[in-house]
Formats: C-alpha cells, sequence, structure tokens
C-alpha cells in the first residue's frame, strides 16, 4: 500500500518512518514534507500545499493511494478531510465539523460541559468591558484564551490582574485575527499536565501511550510557551489505573459528545490534561491531531503496525482491531531549536553530522528542515525532534543527548534538562 502523509512537522516526518516500519507500506509520500522526510527511504516530498483538496486528490487518484494521514489542525479545521473523502480516499483525520475540538475552544467547552468531562470552569465573552468585568469579579491567577486556532500563541495564564487585562486588550484589538472574535477566560488550575492521545473511528475510541511534553522554553519549564521543545513517553504521571479513568470520563463522553452533533470522527482525540494534586484528571483542552513532539515519542514505542491502525479507523473497525502492543521501554526527545525561538530566529542554517545517528538507540526526526542542492538546512524554529530509545527513562534521555552532541548548526538552541521529572525515577 502507499500512503499520504499530509505536513511538514516532526510529528509528520514520524508518521512516515512508522508507517514505512511496516511490510505492507511500499511507500509514503509526504506533502509538502521536510529535509528529513525528503532522504527518508520509501519516502518521498511533493511540493503541494496541505490545502490544495484538488491537486492532492487527483495526485491520491492516479497514484492509487490507500491511506492519506492529515498532521496538522489548520488544514482538518479548514476542511481537507471532508473535500479528499468526497472523492472517494481513505482519509485518517476529522472532517471540518469534528476538528472544532481543536479549533473553537468555545465549542469544545460546550461539549465538555454537556458531556460532564472534567474542566476548568469557564466562560466565553465577545465583548472587553463584560470579560474584563469578569476577570475582576473572580481575580488571579486566571486563564485568558483566545477562542480560535492561533499556534499555540492565544493562552495567557495571568499572575496578574494588568496581564489579565493586556490578554484580553491583545485579543479583541485583533492580534489574532479572527481567533480572537471571542474569549474563554478559565479558572487557573495547577499540577501536572500530560497528553493522552487516543485514536477513534467514531464509534470506538482507544488510547495510546501517555505522555508529557515540555511547552516552556527555558530550563526548569520556564519562560514563553512554545510548540514543545521536548517530551517523554510513558509518563509515570498516568498509570494504567488512571488512563482508563481517562477513557472512561474524557475519551468515551467526548466521543458521545460529538456523535450527539451528528459527527462521524476518524482520527485523533488529543486531550491535554492538568493531573491536580489530588490526582484528578482535568481537560485543559483538546486537539483534533497527533501532538508534536509527543508523537516523537510514542510512535516509536508503537509495536502494531501503525497502518493497521489508522486504517481501522477510516473503515470503522477499531473494535476489531486486537489490542495494541507496544515495545518495552522508554522514550524522550529532545528538540533542537533556533536561537531566539519561539521569537524571532535565523534561518537557512547548514544542518552537518546527521548521518551518525542510528536506530534504535537514538533517532532524528526533522521539523523545520528542507533539502537544498543536497544539503539540509533549517527553515523554521523547530529544526529537528531527537528522540533516544532506553531500557529507563536515563538512557533514553542519554541517548537523545548523545545523539543532540553528534549533529551541529550555528545558533542552535536545546534544552539540557528534557524530562527531568523522570529521570531518576526508571
Ligand atoms: P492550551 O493551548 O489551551 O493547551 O494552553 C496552553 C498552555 O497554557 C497549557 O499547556 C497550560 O500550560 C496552560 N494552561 C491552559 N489552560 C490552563 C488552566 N486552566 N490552568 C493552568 N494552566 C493552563
Ligand atoms: N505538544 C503540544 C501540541 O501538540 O499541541
Amino acid at each position: 500500500m502507499k500512503a499520504i502523509v499530509i505536513g511538514s512537522g516532526g510529528r509528520e516526518h514520524a508518521m512516515a518512518w512508522t508507517l514505512l516500519q511496516s511490510p505492507k507500506v511500499t511507500a509514503v509520500v509526504c506533502i509538502p514534507g521536510n529535509g528529513g522526510t525528503a532522504k527518508l527511504p520509501g519516502c518521498s516530498n511533493l511540493a503541494m500545499s496541505v490545502d490544495d483538496v484538488e491537486g492532492i486528490a487527483r495526485f491520491a487518484l492516479v497514484q492509487n493511494i490507500g491511506l492519506i494521514a492529515i498532521g496538522p489542525e489548520q488544514p482538518l479545521a479548514d476542511g481537507v478531510a471532508d473535500g479528499l473523502r468526497a472523492e472517494g480516499l481513505t482519509v485518517f483525520g476529522p472532517n471540518q465539523a469534528g476538528a472544532q475540538l481543536e479549533a473553537s475552544k468555545a465549542w469544545a467547552k460546550t461539549l465538555m460541559e454537556e458531556a460532564g468531562i472534567p474542566t476548568a470552569a469557564s466562560a466565553v465573552f465577545s465583548n472587553r468591558e463584560a470579560a474584563t468585568q469578569y476577570v475582576e469579579e473572580q481575580g488571579v491567577p486566571i486563564v485568558i484564551k483566545a477562542d480560535g486556532l492561533a499556534a499555540g500563541k492565544g493562552v495567557t495564564v495571568a499572575m496578574t490582574m494588568a496581564e489579565a487585562k493586556d490578554a484580553i486588550a491583545a485579543i479583541f484589538d485583533g492580534q489574532f485575527g479572527a481567533a480572537g472574535k471571542q474569549l474563554v477566560i478559565e479558572e487557573f488550575l495547577t499540577g501536572q499536565e500530560a497528553s493522552v492521545m487516543a485514536v477513534t473511528d467514531g464509534l470506538t475510541i482507544r488510547p495510546l501511550m501517555p505522555a508529557q511534553d515540555h511547552k516552556q522554553v527555558g530550563e526548569g519549564d520556564t519562560g514563553p510557551n512554545t510548540g514543545g521543545m521536548g517530551a517523554y513517553a510513558p509518563t509515570p504521571v498516568v498509570p494504567p489505573a488512571l488512563l482508563d479513568r481517562i477513557q472512561s470520563e474524557v475519551l468515551e463522553p467526548a466521543l458521545q459528545g460529538l456523535r450527539n452533533r451528528g459527527i462521524d470522527y476518524r482520527g485523533v482525540i488529543y486531550a491535554g490534561l492538568m493531573i491536580t494534586p489530588e490526582g484528578e484528571p482535568k481537560v485543559i483542552e483538546f486537539n483534533c491531531r497527533f501532538g508534536d513532539p509527543e508523537t516523537q515519542v510514542v510512535l516509536p514505542l508503537l509495536e502494531t503496525p501503525l497502518e493497521e491502525i489508522l486504517l481501522a479507523c477510516c473503515e470503522q473497525r477499531l473494535e476489531t482491531l486486537p489490542p495494541l502492543a507496544w515495545k518495552s521501554g522508554y522514550a524522550a526527545c529532545v528538540v533542537m531549536a533556533a536561537e531566539g525561538y519561539p521569537g524571532k530566529y535565523p534561518k537557512g542554517m547548514v544542518i552537518n553530522g546527521l548521518d551518525q545517528t542510528t536506530a534504535p538507540e537514538a533517532m532524528v526526526f526533522h521539523a523545520g528542515t528542507q533539502l537544498d542542492r543536497g544539503q539540509v538546512k533549517s527553515t523554521g524554529g523547530r529544526i529537528l525532534g531527537v528522540t533516544g530509545l532506553g531500557k529507563g527513562f536515563g538512557d533514553a534521555i542519554a541517548n537523545a543527548y548523545r545523539a543532540v552532541k553528534t549533529i551541529q548548526f550555528d545558533h542552535a538552541y536545546y534544552r539540557q534538562d528534557i524530562g527531568h521529572r523522570v529521570r531518576d525515577q526508571f
């Protein structure tokens, strides 16, 4: 079978790599892909826009593509899955209606409330005066979120009243464009965050291995939020009994809530959770796709062929798929970024030393790179995700950093403390 992966990040490189581990997958085409997918044996890139439904459909039909997996949220929110399905193609990823789970925080909050899913108390506003009055009544700390997709930048955890008011003003002043027509104000939760990604065919939902990521740019989890500076799995913060509760209290009700709205959801439901000090799981957000960089630690540990899981979701037969099998051991991913990210950063740096890292101890998933006349050059803020595997977290983290040290490019920045919460536990 030939497959298409839509997207160009580290998540998509990891998806392509994992699909190609299966003997049944003969080729993967990434649209548009990156420098890593260009060099991956069995994989090729197609320079086409991720929302060019007509172009992708034409290519997929001519090439007899058996599976199209959509990586990022934006094409899902734009209805790319709907468009490709309408051409008779087999697509993993929710339709536009389902993608609202991520594309509108207000919509997702209503669904959570109706389904009785534990989450932070919240209120939705579409004008500044009412929002400001509400934060004055509630006090700080408090969390302000632009309603729509804002590339991870629409959330402010306000510790002071001034920050809260600035965040409200920024959203209604149009800093996030259409994403800021409404905002959600939320109770501030404390605890440890965890990411539980689950796959669903619209009838059955199954969790993957729980992971944790490091959102903040600085050592010790400080500084501005990013797309994610590292991740590890399986996280001890979500032991099996808690995962069972998340399945019955979060994932199944979320799927039921979607079904009640008449939505046939076939793809990933990613629950971003706060595990409170009392051990209660509360939903911070839902995403409608695999996490990045969580995918770069979860998929390398997957034993069941990925294409079997994705096809079972597309063809609505997840219930009959045998239980998912996992490799023993642990994985950690260190993101190598450009100095300055998530602010301004340089691009176009030549990356050397990439061919020295080998599976199974470590692998390099490219994010913001491209292949330019034989050289791999940086194109984005998050450039590489280096995943280490090991018998324990200590080994996995050491393997990741050993591989990181073999890679060189100018203005490289990475956190030295990925996995600090778990590295001494196993
Ligand atoms: P989101 O885009 O909704 O995942 O929010 C981005 C980040 O903001 C989360 O990963 C948390 O670190 C933080 N955050 C969001 N909502 C809350 C909340 N209610 N309480 C505390 N922190 C939050
Ligand atoms: N790592 C967080 C996300 O994918 O949204």
